[in-house]
């Protein structure tokens, strides 16, 4: 007999998601974005994106079931983010999922999105080797989690995430500052490969010994934002014109070198030799350079799902629904609630 049909909905952020998995095999994965409506905001409005998600839920779901081949009672259970995230944004996920439950009379699972993001590698990469470390790197989340189940309640522990901004939304607000458009991981990412790196030494936040002590595997991005700021007033001030090549090059080298160093660190601390990368930002090229390269020196394994997989979206939320199903996990119900500061240690709610 065949696996289970699982149908996964995402709606976290700024992207609806939906796609179907059978096992760990992708069948759909359609994404409607709303980038484009938050992009003169610099950033997502969190109404907006609210918004977005109502009127894309529907065509989604409908283009991902045509894709995949599959009738709405072919599936056979649902699995729906239910956190963290925004929480308007996650209200419609759930809300549409509780219908589709209701109505086709099927098992409902309202799963962890972080914990989504490091299943999403098994529909690339197979079966994971655990333990192993997870650096997730998107607008919206930096952290550094320890894997050691991906099904079971406390099987993901967190050894650090950011003490203000992401990854991302540094990018974005640097990219903002110099005029550069949003999203602003993509322009900064190729407008740093013609500058220079080493032009500009920007503050590593977090590493210093004493930060160490207290925030081994935490990050800080938001000095590092108001470093770059400072730094184009000043050049502004003299009237000398902004090298914004360099400038790219060298704040993308401050946030690629601390993300890779501490991850590598992590691995080397708890004697692990898998590292997995997820979150829009892993398509960052000097990132995944960097790591690939410190990893290489320290026996690391390092495991890359494609770049459309890292972003936001639906197969990660049917993978981990697929495996919640076939480890046996007990679905959630119809009367939970979204919760938009779900704990990494709880994969379902
Ligand atoms: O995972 P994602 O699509 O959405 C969430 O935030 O959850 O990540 C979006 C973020 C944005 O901040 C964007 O600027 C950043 O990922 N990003 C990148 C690159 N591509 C996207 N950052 C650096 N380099 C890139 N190539
Ligand atoms: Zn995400």
């Amino acid at each position: 007999m065949s696996e289970p049909l699982i149908l996964g909905i995402e709606s976290s952020c700024d992207e609806t998601g939906v796609a179907l998995v059978r096992g760990r095999e992708l069948l759909a994965n359609d994404v409607a974005s709303s980038v484009e409506q938050h992009a003169r905001f610099g950033g997502v409005v969190p109404e907006v994106a609210s918004r977005a998600h109502l009127e894309a839920m529907v065509p989604t779901l409908e283009r991902a079931c045509a894709a995949a081949g599959v009738d709405l009672d072919d599936i056979d259970a649902i699995a729906v983010t239910a956190g963290p995230g925004l929480m308007g944004a996650l209200v419609v996920g759930v809300s549409a999922a509780k219908a589709l439950a209701l109505a086709l009379d099927k098992p409902l699972y309202g799963v962890n999105h972080l914990g989504a993001h490091v299943a999403v590698d098994l529909l690339d990469t197979g079966e994971l080797p655990v333990p192993a470390i997870a650096l997730l790197v998107s607008g919206g989340h930096t952290s550094l989690l320890k894997v050691d189940h991906l099904t079971d309640a406390g099987g993901i522990t967190e050894l650090g995430a950011t003490i203000d901004d992401a990854a991302g939304e540094a990018y974005d607000k640097v990219a903002r500052l110099l005029g550069l458009g949003y999203p602003g991981g993509p322009v900064i990412d190729k407008l740093a490969t013609e500058g220079d790196p080493r032009a500009i030494r920007f503050p590593r936040g977090l590493t210093a010994r004493h930060d160490l002590v207290k925030h081994r595997f935490d990050f800080s991005f938001s000095g590092l934002k108001t470093a770059v700021a400072r730094w184009v007033e000043t050049a502004e001030l003299e009237g000398r014109e902004i090298p914004v090549a360099d400038v790219c090059a060298s704040f993308q080298e401050a946030v690629c070198d601390v993300l890779s160093a501490k991850a590598v660190d992590a691995c080397r601390e708890h004697g692990i030799t898998t590292l997995l990368l997820g979150g829009g930002v892993a398509a960052n090229s000097r990132l995944r350079a960097l790591l690939g390269e410190r990893c290489a020196e320290h026996g690391i394994t390092l495991r890359r799902p494609r770049p459309g997989l890292c972003t936001d979206n639906g197969a990660m939320i049917a993978v981990l629904g697929a495996e919640l199903v076939k480890a046996g996990q007990p679905e959630s119900g119809l009367a939970f609630g979204a919760h938009s500061g779900l704990p990494v240690s709880r994969v379902l709610v």
